[in-house]
């Protein structure tokens, strides 16, 4: 007997994912039209000499046209990295079809397990055979993920040795920030070593922060923010039926807000806090606490014993006093006898979970592992002090990475894919897969590779300056947040709460072809 599967899985199975026309063509009929030279979004000069072959190159433009056909078959690597996202099976699949169309018998070998199966040279093959019970699925199982990061020399030419070993002509690494990172560096160490190995990256995170001028979205925050705000509606509807609870709702994003900022448009609910606004106000903990109690206050003058908090899993490392004790607790090892004074004060006033929380393994990046942190319940804590109150906490993060992929993430990753076949087959290395237009249907999408070293900067990681790509945190001036800012007033005391259901896969496209809050509001006009 077969494996058994959902109805939807069996209809999901034939779903045809939308992409611009340009990306259908074979095998020298795409041209590129080279855009102006571009620098990096801060700290140039150090970008400049950090990557001195691949610093400063054009955007990429795909157009039709007859392009230097080389029909030699080509032999691709592509791995899944850092968190999984919805539509990571999809950017796969589109690779592989792109590559089929671009270089019939090409092949295609998926690293297991992240960027540690580069490393270790684990791989599998994969066909179409293969790829079909994944196509618009959710989850990285196909090969697994991790965490891994490919910086030190050694890992460098253990990745030269994997590729040379299969003879790879190109590398496609799906990931965030960090990832990314890895793969600008892998690219501009390839060239100075010689090694004709393309690689380029495919923008991926829930965390939505992995975007700028060049990058609209990531991919996954469309359906991850779908499924966190059927949740929350349902809540708010529950809080509005029984009226006697206060839920309040810690939301994935490890350090941008992006995440509750969107579930929040999408939602109304009467308190959504931003990390941002909280480190750009300097807020405390305990004004913090005080904002959320007012509004507590308030409704409860008006009758109202029930509402809805949102709060960011990253909100904790926005808090002034918060940060310089994780800082402190870094420098220290976690050892408290090393903590300042004023780090020792505020450590011994959390509840013990917290403290212990805080002192958990930090990961491979050096980041703490703000999921694991009950930020919800320390402002449960808190407010516990200052009168009774009938709560609920929730966490609504591994919920959503892996739900099948709307329509638009279903899209927008096959689209990804297939891009990146282009990008890797025309001998093109160091680009992150970019579309623009994104708030239009795909097939007016435009596709380009973007320099990786444009979207880099020089940041503080483990207390060393490192060149990385720059992690997009939500803009007090962009228009989510002043859309939210302008209206959060009246959501905290009406019940304005919004229900956006559970995401529609077939149907009218004004239910089922929805893109984001965000992206509607930052992108509303086009190019
Ligand atoms: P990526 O940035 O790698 O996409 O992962 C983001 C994320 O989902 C965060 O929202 C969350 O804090 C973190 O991963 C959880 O990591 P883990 O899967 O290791 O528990």
């Amino acid at each position: 007997m077969g494996k058994s599967v959902s109805p939807l899985e069996a209809a999901r199975a034939s779903y045809q994912p939308r992409f611009p026309p340009v990306l259908d063509r074979g095998a020298g009929e795409i041209a590129f039209e080279e855009g102006r030279a571009t620098t990096a979004q801060a700290d140039t000069r150090r970008i400049a000499a950090r990557f001195p072959r691949t610093y400063g190159r054009p955007v990429q433009k795909l157009i039709p046209g007859a392009a230097a056909a080389d029909p030699e078959p080509a032999t691709v690597g592509v791995v899944l990295s850092g968190g999984q996202a919805p539509g990571g099976h999809n950017v796969i699949a589109g690779l592989y079809d792109g590559l089929q169309v671009a270089r019939p018998a090409s092949r295609l070998l998926g690293f297991l397990g992240g960027p540690r199966g580069i490393l270790e040279g684990r791989f599998r093959e994969l066909d179409a055979e293969v790829l079909r019970p994944y196509r618009n699925t959710g989850g990285f199982d196909l090969l697994g993920a991790g965490r891994d990061k490919i910086e030190t020399d050694d890992q460098l030419a253990a990745c030269r040795a994997t590729c040379e070993k299969l003879g790879l002509t190109g590398l496609v690494i799906i990931g965030g920030d960090d990832s990314n990172t890895n793969a600008a560096v892998l690219a501009e160490y390839f060239l100075s070593q010689g090694v004709a190995v393309c690689v380029n990256g495919v923008p991926k995170t829930i965390d939505g922060d992995l975007k700028g001028e060049q990058v609209e979205a990531s991919f996954g925050f469309d359906t991850a923010t779908k499924v966190y705000s059927e949740l929350i509606g349902n809540i708010c509807r529950d809080a509005l039926s029984a009226k006697k609870y206060w839920h309040f709702i810690k939301l994935m994003g490890r350090s941008a807000s992006h995440v509750t900022l969107e579930c929040a448009l999408q939602t109304q609910p009467n308190v959504a806090l931003i990390g941002e606004e909280v480190r750009e106000k300097e807020w405390t903990l305990e004004q913090i606490v005080d904002h959320v109690a007012t509004v507590v206050g308030d409704r409860a003058a008006a009758g109202k014993h029930y509402g809805v908090c949102l709060i960011p899993e990253g909100l904790i490392e926005f808090i002034p006093e918060m940060r310089r004790l994780i800082d402190g607790l870094n420098r220290a090892g976690s050892v408290l006898d090393k903590l300042s004074a004023a780090d020792a004060l505020v450590f011994d006033s959390l509840p013990a979970t917290i403290r212990e929380q805080l002192l958990q393994d930090r990961d491979a990046h050096g980041n703490v592992q703000v999921s694991r942190i009950d930020t919800e319940q320390l402002l449960i804590h808190k407010l516990a002090e200052r009168g009774k109150l009938l709560v609920q906490g929730h966490f609504f993060g591994y919920e959503g990475r892996c739900a099948v992929p709307s329509n638009f993430d279903a899209d927008y990753t096959y689209a990804l894919g297939r891009l990146a076949a282009v990008l890797t087959v025309s001998g093109k290395t160091g680009y992150m897969c970019r579309f623009g237009n994104l708030v239009l249907p795909p097939d007016r999408w435009t596709a380009s590779g973007v320099p990786l070293t444009s979207l880099m900067r020089v940041e503080q990681r483990r207390g060393r300056p490192t060149e990385v790509i720059e992690k997009a945190l939500v803009r007090l001036d962009g228009a989510p947040f002043r859309a939210f800012a302008a209206a959060r007033g009246r959501w905290a005391v009406e019940d304005e709460y919004r229900y956006p259901g559970a995401i529609q896969y077939f149907g009218p496209a004004t239910v089922s072809s929805t893109i984001t809050e965000t992206l509607r509001l930052e992108r509303g006009s086009v190019e």
